[in-house]
């Protein structure tokens, strides 16, 4: 059973799924490994995540070792309809289609927790915040994995309040995640929602990064990059004097407002920028944001102000007084709903410690806690993804492991 919006549309999904599988090296080592062993089989894995081709693959992989998948999209406007077509066809169970509304996103989230998972794969906690407030019986989860910052954030809160009652894997915060993912992937791929979305020119142009976590030292970088002058605001003194030495300007939103041609909002937190701020930007701009979920432009408040008019696919159109600002993918994730989101190479790293992740939680008993990726999983996708670039490195010598081990040197 699925719910989809077109099954016709399996062939395009077929072309999208293999050119991914082309470049995605280390999950297709994961997966000559795993189809033989077979270590997902008679296991249930429901999978809350951006479902476009690279997912569509990951489910794949997971179904070739041996699981029965349940899939749907985490935001209306990032599922691919052909991607979904395509997985149907190879017998996994999808409830998903672009531009979904409210209710029938609930209701399909409701369906891939009553198959009774034995995995969660998450982006945002829907699931795990799901299963936690409305359903009862968890018994048959054994753990779940969260890929995105915020969704780590709301699991968090789960255990601090003492709620959580199966372990978390904080899969975003393993290095081969947050350092390749949310940096170099959200950079190359915002920028591109944004210049796919408006056709207009970075170079020259003041872009306003708002957070200069590993999103929006991405973003900042590439934005850079492409010749935009950056300015970075933040709440963390650290971060806004590591952006600062960088070489961007620093500022709070207030000032940071009237001066930029383009913001980009990369914080997890809400309200970033607010009807007071767009108040005194410049006539012409751009407004997106890279952040989790669409609350951290103020949306509802501009809304409040003047009637969007789409006037370009994903540019809305905001009148206010005399000025017009625009919006880029209603204020969801800009690299997503304008773009086909993260390289597929990069992805490869994430997916790859998705698949592990969740194997290890499987195979080891693990108390109802946020823990984080072990180590090893961590060093064997950087291993794996070395090996498929065909780059090797320095081993230490046995006198230079002694030396790093010991406290009597240089005395
Ligand atoms: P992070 O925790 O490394 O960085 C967030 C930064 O925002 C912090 O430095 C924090 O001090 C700052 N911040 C918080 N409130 C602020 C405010 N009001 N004004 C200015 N700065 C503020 O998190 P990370 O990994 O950079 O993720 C940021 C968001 O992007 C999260 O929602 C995450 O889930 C999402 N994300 C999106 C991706 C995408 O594909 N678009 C990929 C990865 C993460």
């Amino acid at each position: 059973m699925s719910r989809i919006k077109d099954s016709a549309l399996a062939p395009h999904g077929n072309q999208k799924l293999a050119w991914v599988q082309e470049h995605m090296p280390v999950l297709n080592e994961i997966r000559g490994q795993f189809e033989k062993e077979k270590p997902f089989n008679d296991k249930i894995i429901s999978i809350c995540l951006h479902l476009e081709a690279k997912t569509g693959y990951m489910a794949h992989v997971f179904q070739e070792a041996g699981a029965d998948v349940y899939i749907s999209g985490s935001n209306p406007l990032s599922t691919h309809d052909d991607v979904c077509a395509a997985l149907v066809e190879k017998g996994i169970h999808v409830y998903s289609w672009y531009d979904i509304d409210a209710d029938s996103h609930h209701e399909n989230l409701h369906t891939l927790l009553d198959v009774r998972p034995d995995i969660i794969i998450d982006d945002g906690a829907d699931l795990i915040s799901l299963l936690h407030s409305q359903m009862k019986d968890i018994t048959s989860v054994k753990g779940a994995c969260e890929e995105t910052t915020t969704g780590v954030i709301r699991a968090r809160a789960l255990e601090r309040e003492g709620l959580l009652r199966f372990p978390v894997m904080a899969v975003n915060d393993a290095y081969c995640k947050s350092l390749f993912d949310n940096r170099y992937g959200t950079g190359q791929s915002a920028l591109e929602g944004i210049m796919r979305s408006t056709n207009l020119s970075i170079a020259g142009k003041t872009v306003v990064v708002a957070g200069f976590g590993w999103v929006g030292k991405g973003l900042a970088m590439r934005a850079r990059g492409l010749g935009a002058m950056v300015i970075v605001t933040e709440i963390d003194p650290i971060k806004a004097l590591e952006a600062h030495m960088e070489g961007f300007q620093v500022m709070p939103m207030k000032e940071a407002a009237p001066r930029g041609d383009i913001f980009i909002t990369a914080t997890g937190n809400i309200e970033v920028i607010t009807q007071e701020h767009v108040l005194s930007m410049k006539h012409g701009a751009i407004l997106c944001n890279a952040g989790h979920f669409d609350v951290e432009v103020d949306v509802k408040a501009l809304k409040n102000m003047a009637k969007p008019r789409r006037i370009r696919e994903q540019v809305d159109e905001y009148t206010i007084k005399d000025k017009k600002v625009y919006v880029l993918g209603e204020g969801r994730l800009v690299n997503l709903a304008c773009a086909d989101g993260h390289p597929a190479e990069i992805m490869d790293l994430s997916f790859a410690l998705q698949v592990l992740s969740a194997h290890y939680l499987l195979t080891h008993t693990v108390d109802p806690r946020v823990m984080a990726v072990p180590e090893a999983v961590d060093r064997a996708v950087a291993e794996r993804a070395l090996r498929a670039l065909n780059k090797s490195i320095d081993t230490l010598t046995k006198k230079q492991k002694s030396y790093l081990t010991s406290w009597k040197h240089g005395t």
